[in-house]
């Protein structure tokens, strides 16, 4: 196969290098197009740009698949350690036993929170908005550890990487005990990753939560699933801040800012919200369909499409069968599993929806899950930031150890006005 594309603009031909992947697209590396034409590419939204080379994450949008390192994701769900799938991330590789266990210590021993900067919750309203106390907080884990702000060699790094993992779950468990007016459960270090975030979350001052097996697995799932997603947009995020050479944690707590939009991690929110008026008869299943489709009207059928998937996406497969064992195993039964069921098999039957090619995505049922571990609906885009943070982590570090990366400044189409003269104020007409 050819390694050149042909580029004609009126009667020149450019030819541009063609970029091979292992996998998936291949590129056009129009770096040199403006210095070779004087032309810039046109791609609103990056839609049809890749703005690095990554070995993290892989997907297949028309097949509806995803990969970590290579390794399917469905191979993560027999037994769901997130501590491993955030290593392997991370550090590229699966790790030995003693390499576990290494990081593992090193999340336990970085539980704790400074307590200046727990002293810093009391100063916050009761109903703050999680996320934003999350994104200010792990900005804020800059001024507790500023030893880690430029990180050169690999013992830093890793530490960084294991103060940011294990402090974001004691972070997000205060800031949800804050809202409740509950005092702050410090972190059991002989609790394993998850359970120790519910008991941090759950445990009160005469009662420790009990977490049962199946609970732990199903939080461990949901947080492997949201761990990487390649160029998404919170990840395209912190890798732009980090290419400035900003910290990992100021980069992170950008990332935190941008899931937090209900088009993005947000939209777990908007689809239980979207459920429960459903549920509380607000509107019908149809009603909820016709609303999505009309144009003029924002609202949308959230959980519902992808930039990437044209296709089922595979963690929401996931998602749903684990929401039904789930249920099975506490015998219980949500009305709003039912609900979203009913909504799915109406939208895939919807031309409006089979023509753009719009099926679940992560957000549709992952937080029926989460409302079965008792998780509030507002601690729901945290939970995702949660899981997101190793890949952050690792795309982070990927472009930092990059020596061709450089900073990132996209370039415009300037449409505004040409060159004008400023007017005094006295000779402005009204
Ligand atoms: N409900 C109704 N219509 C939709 C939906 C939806 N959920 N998603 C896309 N469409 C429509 C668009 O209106 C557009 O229609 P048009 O061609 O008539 O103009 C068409 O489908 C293509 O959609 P785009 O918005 O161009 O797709 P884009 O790739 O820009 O957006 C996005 C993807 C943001 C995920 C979109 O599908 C959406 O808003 N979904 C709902 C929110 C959501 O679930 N977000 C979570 C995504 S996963 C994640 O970030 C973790």
């Amino acid at each position: 196969m050819t390694d050149k594309a042909i580029l004609t603009i009126g009667d020149r031909q450019y030819e541009l290098p063609i970029i091979r992947g292992t996998d998936g697209d291949q590129g056009i590396d129009i770096s040199r197009l403006r210095e070779m034409t004087g032309m810039v590419t046109y791609d609103p939204s990056l839609a049809n740009t890749a703005v690095c080379r990554s070995a993290i994450t892989f997907i297949d949008g028309e097949q509806g698949v995803l990969r970590y390192r290579g390794i399917p994701i469905e191979q993560f769900t027999e037994k769901p350690n997130f501590v491993e799938a955030a290593y392997l991330l991370i550090f590229g590789k699966l790790p030995s036993h003693a390499e576990l266990k290494d990081f593992s210590s090193r999340l336990t021993e970085n539980e704790l929170l400074h307590e200046g900067l727990k002293h810093q919750y009391q100063h916050i309203p009761v109903d703050a908005p999680p996320m934003a106390i999350l994104s200010a907080t792990l900005s804020n884990l800059a001024c507790f550890h500023p030893q880690f702000l430029a990180l050169e060699d690999p013992e830093s790094f890793i530490e960084a990487a294991a103060r940011l993992i294990s402090k974001v779950r004691t972070i997000a468990a205060f800031s949800y005990r804050r809202s409740r007016g509950m005092p702050f459960v410090y972190p059991d270090p002989h609790l394993r990753y998850c359970a120790n975030f519910l008991h941090m979350m759950f445990s009160i001052p005469y009662k420790q939560y009990i977490v049962t097996r199946e609970i732990e697995d199903a939080l461990n799932l949901v947080l492997i699933l949201h761990a990487d997603h390649e160029q998404n947009c919170s990840t395209a995020t912190v890798r732009t801040v980090g290419s400035a050479r900003a910290n990992l944690f100021a980069s992170c707590a950008a990332g935190v800012c941008a899931l937090w939009g209900p088009l993005h991690g947000g939209a777990n929110v908007e689809v239980i919200e979207m459920l429960e008026r459903i549920h509380r008869g607000g509107m019908t299943p149809e009603e909820c369909l016709r609303l999505a489709k009309d144009k003029t009207n924002p609202f949308r059928l959230y959980g519902f499409g992808h930039r990437v998937y044209k296709n089922y996406d595979p963690r929401a497969r996931i998602l749903k069968d684990a929401s039904e064992k789930v249920f099975a195993t506490l015998n219980r039964h949500d009305p709003l599993l039912d609900i979203a069921r009913k909504l799915e098999e109406l939208a895939l039957a919807d031309p409006y929806f089979v023509d753009r090619r719009l099926y679940p995505n992560v957000d549709f049922y992952s937080g029926i899950l989460l409302r079965a571990m008792g998780i509030p609906t507002n601690m729901f885009t945290v939970l995702f930031a949660i899981g997101r943070l190793p890949g952050w982590i690792a795309q982070w570090r990927e472009q930092h150890d990059d020596p061709t990366s450089k900073i990132i400044r996209p370039r415009q189409i300037y449409v505004g006005p040409p060159k004008t003269d400023y007017v005094p104020m006295e000779r402005r007409s009204l």
